[in-house]
Order: structure tokens, then C-alpha cells, then sequence
């Protein structure tokens, strides 16, 4: 079948070599005519494992390809996947401009009857604001015979595992109110729902609630376990033991249940405060959903809560080493990371600061700067004659570190580990001072 895919960031691109993959015939369109040129000359934009190979090999036997031409991509495609971004607004709404302006350009060149598809994640009633505006401009144009369908198809892809996750789904949502054009999706999805993944049909607004929810959930889970992390320091509990005791039950699981630093990345943050809006636009006060975002803002400033009580308001005379930039592993992104807001602070109380990660210093640098902060790219030379180690990512080999050069290189060796990656009881044998979330020290 013949897709198309508007916007070649990081869901479209994986949306569209995915297809590709799976036998279809895809082409990619971008206004960015830089990446474009990039993608047409076997290079991509953003790292994802396996990403890369697979946009190669479905290049180079002809079914992905990539154009700025927009009537080329709407006249092959019977398809044509909304994959643009929707930034949030200063409200914590979802920014539809990108999405709108797309539908718009759409209704302004098609010439035959296409399935527009919501890949990008939008509030309930998108899919109709883009059928409206879609429907405006062929009226515009005297083509009101030309139909047009639009479903909502979110994504579930996470950084790092996306294309994982894209060719063995734990559900594909599709939502329509159309037999037909459930057909036609179903058709679409065939090579993934022939081996045994499933395919939800649902109404448009449910598909497009879905998405919210899910993620809402799992941001739900995380500050649930990191306000359990509180209590467990109150008490003298320890949470990874609660955590053990408490996944172990089927019914409640172990994902998402791993205390930190909160969630961060360009979905959750943004997704929960998008719920909440979309709340308020219908009457409605989400009180878990703003309970969660609460909880996540605290959480983030809990590495640097207990490095004010360790050494005091002032650190002037300190050198910080940052384990860890991205807001995850496996990922060069720093979107909302836990990271960035801590090194701000600890800069604003004097701390000079040693940086390392493997994948992200570039990004911090263009958004922090070098005033007073210094990147590495060893992640022992970043503790070099430093005053205390804080790890905020748990890159693997962070965990796999040797802790008696780290112990040597430090000014004094105390290692405060936003993410729990080693044992109390071994650091302190070690000769650690170790402070860690919701464990005693
Ligand atoms: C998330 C969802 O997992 C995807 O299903 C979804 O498609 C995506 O958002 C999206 O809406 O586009 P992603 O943001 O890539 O994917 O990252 P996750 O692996 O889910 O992690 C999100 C954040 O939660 C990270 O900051 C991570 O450190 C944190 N986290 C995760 C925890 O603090 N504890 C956990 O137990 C799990």
C-alpha cells in the first residue's frame, strides 16, 4: 500500500521505515529542505538503534524515500500519516498549529480521496479540527466532491526502543467510526496483526484519549513509587525492597516502578499537563493527574535537596561531577531531564561543575553553555579532584564503573545516585558516603 508521512522527526521517521520495513511503499516529506537533503544522501537526523540500517535498506530497494514536494506525496499516497510535533503552550495545552497548518497545505493540493491518519499525539476533538480544515480549503478550491477520512493512530514508541517497539506492539489503537476504513487500517497493519498483535478499533475520541491515559498512567506509577521513596526515608523503609514486594503482586506489575529522579523526555511532562488542559477545557479536574505532575516537579530537585543538606547553601569552593546528562539512556535527548535542572541550580549556588554523558553533552552545551561548567567525554576524568559524584542517568556503564578509581580520583568520596544503581551496604564498604532515593543512607 502507498503511505505518506508529513514531518521526518523522530516518530515520522520511525513511522515511515517501519512501514517500509513491513513491505509498503512510503515516501517521507519534510518543509526542512536540510534534513531532506540529508535523508536523500543515506544520513539521519536523530540517533535510534537500528534506525539507521533499516532507512538504508528500504532506500536502497525503493520503498522509502524522501521530498519537500508535497503534491508528489499526496498524489502516490492513499495514506498519509500527520507526524508533526505539537509543542506545549504556555498553559500546558498542546500547541495544534503544526498539525492545523499541515491539514491546511493538505486541503490545498490533494486531488483524490485520502485517509488522513493522527500520528502525532493530540488532544480529543483533533481529528475533527483537522477534517474541518482539511474540508475548508477543498471548499475553497470548488472540490467538495473529494472525501477525505480522518483516524487517529497514536504511538506508542518509546526513545531508544521505538523501532521495537513500532514492529512488535503491545496494541495498535486505531480509531474510526468507519467499517471501511477500519478495513483499510487493518489492511495497512496486516503484517504486524498476522503474527499475533493486536489491533483495538475504537470511536476517533477514544483512540485520541487513549494515548493521554497511557502515558498519564505510567507517569502516574512512577510518581506514585517516588512519593512511596518519601515515605520510606521517613520511616527507614527501603524502596527498593517495597518495590520488589509491591510489583511482585500480578496484578500490579514491576514496569514503570523504578524511584528516581521523576520522568522526564519530551512526552510525559508535556502529555500529563496536556491532560489536565484538556480538563479544564471540558469541566473537568483531573486531581490524580495534577497530583502527579506535583509530585514529578518535587522529585526532580531531590539530588540537589540533599546536596544542600550535605554541604550547605554555599558552594562556591565545590566541584560537582554529573553522571549523566540525557534524560534517559540510550538517548542523546534533554528534553526535560532531571539533569539540566539540577546543574542550573547548582550553578546558582556557586558549584563548579564537571559534566559527563555519552551521548548528550553536546545538547547540554548548546542549551547550558561552558560558564563554569566543563565536559567530559571519560567519565573518570569528570570526577577528577571533584567533591561529590551525582548520577542522574542510569547508563549501564555508569553501574559498571570501577568504584575504586572512582574513589581514588575524587577530592572526597561522596556519591549522591539519583537513580539507585548501587548497594548501600557494598558503597559503604567501599569507603562511600552514599545517598540514594528512598533507601537508608
Ligand atoms: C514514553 C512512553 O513510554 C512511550 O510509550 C510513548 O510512546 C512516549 O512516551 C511518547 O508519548 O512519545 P519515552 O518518553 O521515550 O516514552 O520514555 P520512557 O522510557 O517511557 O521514560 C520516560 C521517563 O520516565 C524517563 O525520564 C524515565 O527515566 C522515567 N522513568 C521510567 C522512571 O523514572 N521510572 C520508571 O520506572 C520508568
Amino acid at each position: 500500500m502507498n503511505v505518506g508521512v508529513v514531518g521526518v522527526g523522530y516518530v515520522g521517521l520511525v513511522v515511515g521505515a517501519c512501514f517500509a520495513e513491513m513491505g509498503h511503499h512510503v515516501i517521507c516529506l519534510d518543509i526542512d529542505q536540510h534534513k531532506i537533503s540529508l535523508l536523500k544522501s543515506g544520513q539521519v537526523p536523530i540517533y535510534e538503534p537500528g534506525l539507521y540500517e533499516m532507512i538504508k535498506r528500504n532506500s536502497e530497494n525503493g520503498r522509502l524515500s524522501f521530498t519537500t514536494d508535497l503534491k508528489e506525496m499526496l498524489d502516490f499516497s492513499l495514506f498519509v500519516f500527520i507526524a508533526v510535533g505539537t509543542p506545549p503552550n504556555e498553559d500546558g495545552s498542546a500547541d495544534l498549529s503544526h498539525v492545523l497548518q499541515v491539514a491546511k497545505e493538505i486541503g490545498q493540493n490533494i486531488n483524490r480521496y485520502t485517509i488522513i491518519v493522527d500520528k502525532s499525539t493530540v488532544p480529543v476533538g483533533t481529528a475533527q479540527k483537522v477534517k474541518n480544515v482539511i474540508k475548508e480549503e477543498l471548499t475553497n478550491r470548488g472540490l467538495n466532491q473529494i472525501e477525505i477520512d480522518v483516524v487517529s493512530n497514536p504511538e506508542f514508541l518509546r526513545e531508544g526502543a521505538a523501532i521495537e517497539d513500532f514492529m512488535h506492539p503491545s496494541r495498535i489503537v486505531v480509531g474510526t467510526d468507519h467499517p471501511r476504513i477500519a478495513a483499510l487500517m487493518k489492511e495497512l497493519y496486516r503484517p504486524l496483526t498476522d503474527q499475533g498483535y493486536p489491533l483495538l478499533q475504537m470511536s476517533i475520541f477514544s483512540a485520541e484519549l487513549t494515548k493521554y491515559a497511557t502515558n498519564a498512567m505510567l507517569a502516574t506509577r512512577i510518581s506514585f513509587i517516588n512519593e512511596i521513596a518519601v515515605i520510606c526515608e521517613a520511616t527507614g523503609a527501603d524502596i527498593e525492597e517495597v518495590k520488589l514486594g509491591l510489583g511482585s503482586d500480578t496484578r500490579v506489575g514491576m514496569a514503570f516502578l523504578n524511584a528516581g529522579l521523576g520522568y522526564g523526555g519530551s512526552c510525559f511532562p508535556k502529555d500529563v499537563k496536556a491532560l489536565i488542559q484538556t480538563g479544564k477545557e471540558y469541566r473537568v479536574e483531573l486531581q490524580i493527574v495534577k497530583a502527579v505532575d506535583q509530585v514529578n516537579s518535587q522529585q526532580k530537585q531531590k539530588l540537589l535537596n540533599k546536596v544542600l543538606q550535605f554541604f550547605g547553601e554555599d558552594l562556591h569552593e565545590k566541584v560537582i561531577a554529573i553522571w549523566g546528562l540525557a534524560f534517559k539512556p540510550e538517548t542523546d535527548d534533554i528534553r526535560e531531564a532531571p539533569a539540566i535542572e539540577t546543574i542550573k541550580e547548582l550553578r546558582r549556588h556557586g558549584a563548579t561543575i564537571h559534566a559527563h554523558d555519552p551521548a548528550a553533552i553536546e545538547n547540554t552545551r548548546v542549551l547550558l553553555g561552558n560558564n563554569g561548567i566543563y565536559y567530559f567525554d571519560d567519565l573518570y576524568e569528570a570526577i577528577k579532584n571533584s567533591d561529590a559524584l551525582l548520577l542522574i542517568t542510569e547508563w549501564k556503564m555508569y553501574q559498571e564503573a570501577d568504584l575504586s578509581i572512582v574513589k581514588k580520583r575524587m577530592k572526597y568520596p561522596v556519591l549522591f545516585d539519583g537513580r539507585n544503581q548501587f548497594d548501600p551496604i557494598a558503597m559503604q564498604k567501599a569507603g562511600f558516603v552514599y545517598y540514594s532515593i528512598g533507601r537508608k543512607k
